[in-house]
């Protein structure tokens, strides 16, 4: 899993040459990155609209009302009263954003703006990397409409215009079977346990560091984090940009 890594500046040149990262590139990390909420919405306003997924809701940890702080300071359950995990200190597997929103998220933006000294590290996995693992057979399995969503039902792999894109979310997956009243046979059930492992041993970790900000490509790469001590204050800032 290659990571893109830039240096951040004011002029607009900076910019142009991002949006054209952003297509050849999973990830770009970009160092001293200003500690300003503004600059942060200005970044992600340059890479397509702005996702307004929990913005408005009264559970939302919300900065410049669009901006999510991610912190275990403040636990939060979403409207089905499960635990949100990116508000606690627990481990994150690798996933997708916004998994079952009928709005396709194009890139999570996560600006550190207090790393954790202990754990808490960001995990990455190219979706490019996870299909050159995957059997012929899973990786035709999983093209298929196997995931119950409130919207039907959904493939986890699909073909997008740059390739293999993904939408995945192991937490979400049984949290919605749960809530709609729905059960995975066996085979689905060790299939996604199988693409769990692929997607772990092709990931690789990333501390990100005060001043980092780290611009994944939601259907091209996986991202999660590891645990952290509950002690800790990180906190990163996040922005969302749909699809277009
Ligand atoms: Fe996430």
């Amino acid at each position: 899993m290659h990571i893109k890594t830039i240096i951040y500046s004011s002029d607009d040149k900076f910019f142009s040459v991002l949006k054209k990262l952003t297509v050849m590139h999973e990830a770009i990390l970009i160092k001293d990155f200003p500690l300003d909420n503004t600059v942060l919405i200005h970044l992600a306003s340059q890479l397509g609209d702005l996702s307004r997924t929990g913005v408005g809701e009264k559970r939302s940890n919300l900065e410049n009302e669009i901006i999510h702080r991610i912190s275990n300071v403040k636990s939060l359950n979403d409207p089905y009263g499960f635990e949100i995990l990116s508000t606690t200190a627990k481990p994150f597997l690798l996933h997708t954003d916004c998994f079952f929103s009928a709005k396709r998220v194009k890139f999570v933006i996560l600006h550190c703006w207090i790393p954790s000294k202990i754990g808490g590290d960001s995990l990455l996995s190219s979706v490019v990397e996870v299909i050159n693992q995957l059997s012929d057979h899973s990786l035709k399995k999983l093209q298929t409409n196997l995931i119950y969503t409130p919207y039907g039902k959904t493939s986890i792999l699909f073909n997008g215009i740059n390739g293999y894109g993904i939408r995945y979310n192991q937490y979400e997956i049984n949290k919605f079977a749960i809530t709609l009243g729905v059960s995975y046979d066996n085979e689905v059930i060790a299939l996604l346990d199988y693409l769990d492992d692929v997607v772990e041993s092709v990931s690789r970790s990333l501390k990100l560091d005060r001043k980092d900000c780290l611009i994944v490509h939601n259907e091209r790469c996986l991202h999660g984090r590891t645990k952290f001590p509950t002690c800790e204050h990180r906190l990163l800032k996040r922005i969302r940009v749909n699809a277009p």
